[in-house]
């Protein structure tokens, strides 16, 4: 056996935590704090708590907010250069993915400038960075926890920088700022931390036994707390259960990649602007339709994670089981279910498929080989 396995040196779950940042933040140097969001979080009223409870830890602190969803390039170097001219020396990214990768990015270009456009791709980055504090608001991305940062290229690619350099120094999951996560978006930022824990699952070249322990109990808690944090938002023990699950998630995934689900979800990020957790949703169910014949005994295996009490004849049949019932999980959540409803067309297939295909540093990873022709069926069929 040989893998190798890295992750945020250091994690806390803790409901409240935010509140007392001072037992926390200790350890970290810097004076200057340099804060990251996006202006949802300020009106839903998460921001001016945490600021004020950081401030009391006698540290200066100066507010970004103005994070967008799917951060394209430009914003990016924005947040970059608003961190300089604040004399940022310690940075603090607090929100869902998209507040969390632009953290990583300023951390890194506001310590060692060097072009953006250059190092995407694998280890291709410079260093050092500034210290770096991840605080997530969605549970969700894992980005807490992932060497990787997804940013949205004037051409409309989705395009990731991944390098050990990311992992940030501290995530602190605090599911109070979680309590007020909006039905839509708790489904599909869950969505997109279940997807996670299964392709990690059966990621085809660095599946590992770590990353598969953390990916089989990231999929149970998700799994077991996504209804109840649906039907009671404010069920604190399964916001932070779903924060757990989904930084879990995380830790597998960067240790074993995401494959074909995200490979085809990027291009609907970037060409329609759909939510990254519902890009995923969308093309789940025919995804692993697709995938089932080669990862027939790892789909069985995670049946009976989702269900242990279950007796199944065959791993055939234990595989269709977990397809249909992640089928059937999507198809109840609070969100649109077909790519039409998300404004694509007939017209728009040839250009969907074709762009995942370039998606090759996670196609690599898929369980079953991805053709042009199986992604386009694969689009056609959830219009
Ligand atoms: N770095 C990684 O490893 C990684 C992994 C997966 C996805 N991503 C990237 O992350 C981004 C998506 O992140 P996301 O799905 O977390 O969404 P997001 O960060 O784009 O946030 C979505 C929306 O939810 C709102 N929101 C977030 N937390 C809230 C809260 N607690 N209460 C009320 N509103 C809240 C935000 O204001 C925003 O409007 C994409 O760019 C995707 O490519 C990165
Ligand atoms: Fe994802």
């Amino acid at each position: 056996m040989q893998f190798d396995f890295a992750t945020t040196p250091r994690v806390i779950v803790r409901p409240g935590a935010m509140s007392n940042p001072g037992d926390w933040l200790g350890g970290l140097p810097g004076k200057r704090l340099f804060l990251i969001t996006d202006p949802g979080l300020v009106s839903a009223g998460i921001v001016a708590p945490v600021v004020a409870a950081l401030r009391g830890t006698g540290r200066e602190v100066a507010v970004y907010h103005d994070v967008e969803a799917d951060p394209p390039e430009a914003r990016v170097l924005a947040t970059v250069e608003a961190a300089r001219s604040a004399g940022a020396e310690l940075i603090v990214g607090l929100g869902g993915g998209s507040s969390m990768d632009t953290a990583k990015l300023v951390a890194l270009l506001a310590a060692t400038p060097q072009p953006l456009a250059a190092i995407y791709g694998i280890g291709l980055a410079k260093g050092p960075r500034l210290p770096l504090v991840q605080i997530p608001t969605t549970a969700g991305t894992g980005s807490e926890v992932t060497p990787i940062a997804i940013v949205t290229t004037p051409t409309q690619e989705k395009k990731g920088v991944v390098t050990p350099l990311l992992y940030p120094d501290l995530a602190v999951l605090d599911a109070d700022l979680t309590l007020g996560l909006p039905p839509a978006v708790t489904a599909m930022t869950g969505i997109d931390a279940m997807v996670h824990a299964i392709e990690a699952y059966t990621s085809k070249l660095r599946k590992n036994p770590l990353a598969d322990s953390l990916a089989r109990e990231a999929l149970r808690l998700m799994y077991l707390n996504l209804p109840k944090v649906l039907r009671d938002g404010r069920d604190r023990e399964a916001r932070s259960a779903m924060l757990a699950g989904s930084m879990m998630a995380g830790m597998a995934f960067a240790n074993a990649p995401v494959a074909a689900v995200h490979a085809l979800a990027y291009p609907l990020g970037g060409h329609f602007h759909v939510p990254h957790g519902l890009s995923n949703a969308l093309v789940l169910a025919p995804v692993l339709a697709y995938n089932r014949s080669a990862a027939e005994v790892l789909y069985a295996e995670l049946a009976s994670v989702l269900d242990p009490g279950q007796r199944f004849a065959d791993p055939a049949e234990a595989s269709q089981w977990f397809v249909d019932d992640m089928t059937r999980l999507v198809a109840s959540m609070p969100f649109a279910q077909r790519l039409g409803a998300v404004g694509v067309t007939e017209a728009d297939l040839d250009l969907l498929a074709a762009d995942a295909m370039k998606v090759e540093r996670l196609l690599v990873n898929n369980p079953r080989e991805m053709t042009l022709a199986a992604a386009r069926a694969i689009y056609a069929q959830q219009l």
